[in-house]
């Protein structure tokens, strides 16, 4: 099984350094891309490699790309979305901190690409190792030439700066970043117009996840095909997944994009903890829709789990045993949302602490019975289309396929007013 973008990442010793990197094929793509390819070319490549986004929305990246106006003159800004802050999500670090040549490499490509000439890494606060690795890494880049202006040779210039947020969900999202990138209160912007043609400064931006820069470099070293070729689904690639909860083995393994929910639950995870059993789990994430037992044969890619109902998200699962309340399970997601809301938009901020107010009151047992539909109007009013951003529709996902699997376990609290795992 291929690896590619793992296959150098070595636990519990530092980051390949330049010159390691470099002796497995580093920097290739960047000389193949800037010598041989036009930027179009480059674009077209990756748009039949079939890579979708690897932050959550799985969009088509050479897609995204072809958006950008590329006879406007002026700036064109690349960014590298790296605020890893979903729950359950810890991919991105994997990467971030364990070859982070690859991912300036992938950048570069992207870069290329749109013909960006500064672009940034926007790193979690949290993330302090993988700051100390990219400033290094950015440093190394910079003195090798494969930064700066006029990168070997070809007259192409690319600045690259990382910057740390300070801690708050909602700069994932991609409009929200870049306002807090401009050094404003990062709400999030109206879409359209898309950052692809008005984004920092108002100029043509991307903004990309760590995975997909990632994958760049490889698919640019062995084409499209092959990266098709990775893959067990329609979708193209390997993937990072990842398993937290009760299970034996929790982690992050790079897998052939496809693989199913069974496989990555029983045999990469190992499988429930001897105590406890199955219950459900959410497949991307904090905030996509749980799957159940009929859905273990699926396969993790964008539209097998579309089609069930939820969405792959990060491709990150969270699992539920029969041990934990999944009333307070979703009150604990819930209780996040609602305080990383950026209180922008009224539905979100006010409606959230609604919900987590009436998740507590039936942890509590002072749960009514009309808590049940005040709860479901809110799946619906926090719903795709209510709010200015995704915050508070993937907030609602766990909710709705909570009370639809587990409504019996809501209903219980109230009937009983008491939390029955209590
Ligand atoms: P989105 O679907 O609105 O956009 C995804 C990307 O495609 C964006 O870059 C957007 O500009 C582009 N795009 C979408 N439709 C377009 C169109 N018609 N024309 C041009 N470009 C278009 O999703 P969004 O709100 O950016 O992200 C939501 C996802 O983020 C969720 O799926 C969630 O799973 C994920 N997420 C991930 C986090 C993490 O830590 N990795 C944190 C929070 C959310």
């Amino acid at each position: 099984m291929e690896t590619p973008l793992t296959q150098h990442i070595v636990a519990n010793r530092p980051p390949l350094s330049l010159k390691e990197y470099e002796q497995v094929g580093g920097y290739q793509s960047v000389r193949k891309v800037l010598k041989q390819m036009t930027p179009a070319e480059v674009t077209e490549l990756v748009k039949a490699s079939n890579l979708k986004g690897r932050g959550g929305a799985g969009f088509s990246t050479g897609m995204k790309w072809s958006f950008v106006p590329m006879d406007v003159p002026g700036p064109k800004y690349l960014i590298c979305n790296a605020d890893e802050m979903e729950p359950g999500t810890f991919k991105d670090r994997l990467l971030l901190e364990g070859n982070p040549h690859q991912l300036i490499e992938g950048m570069i490509v992207a870069a290329y690409a749109i013909q960006a000439n500064v672009s940034y890494v926007f790193l979690r606060w949290a993330y302090k190792l993988a700051a100390h690795e990219i400033t290094k890494a950015i440093q190394e880049a910079y003195d090798a030439g494969y930064l700066g202006k006029n990168i070997l040779g070809t007259g192409f210039n690319l600045d690259m700066h990382l910057h740390t947020g300070v801690g708050r969900y909602i700069c994932g999202e991609e409009t929200a970043l870049i306002n807090a990138l401009q050094g404003k209160r990062a709400n999030p912007r109206a879409k359209p117009p898309f950052p692809q043609v008005s984004g920092l400064y108002g100029k043509p931006t991307i903004v990309n996840n760590v995975e997909t820069l990632s994958c760049l470099p490889h698919i640019v070293n062995n084409g499209a095909e092959w990266f098709k070729g990775l893959s067990k689904s329609e979708d193209s690639g390997t993937k990072l997944y990842g398993v937290s909860g009760k299970v034996k083995r929790p982690g992050t393994w790079e897998l052939p994009m496809g693989i199913t929910v069974r496989e990555l639950l029983e045999e990469y995870a190992g499988g429930m903890k001897d105590d406890v059993q199955f219950r459900g789990l959410l497949p991307g994430g904090a905030s996509t829709d749980f799957l159940v037992e009929e859905h273990l044969d699926l396969k993790m890619d964008y539209p097998s789990i579309t089609k069930a109902g939820s969405r792959m998200g990060t491709g990150t699962m969270i699992v539920l045993d029969d041990k934990t309340c999944p009333v307070g399970f979703v009150l604990n997601l819930q209780h996040f949302f609602a305080q990383e809301s950026c209180g922008f938009c009224t539905p979100c901020r006010d409606g959230l602490p609604w919900v987590e107010k009436i998740l507590l009151a039936m942890e509590r047992g002072e749960g009514k019975p009309e808590h049940m539909n005040i709860l479901e109007f809110h799946t619906q009013f926090l719903g795709p289309g209510n709010t200015f951003c995704a915050l508070a529709p993937g907030a609602m996902e766990p909710l709705q396929s909570a009370l639809k699997y587990f409504r019996a376990d809501f209903e219980r609290h109230i009937t009983e007013h008491k939390c029955p795992w209590k």
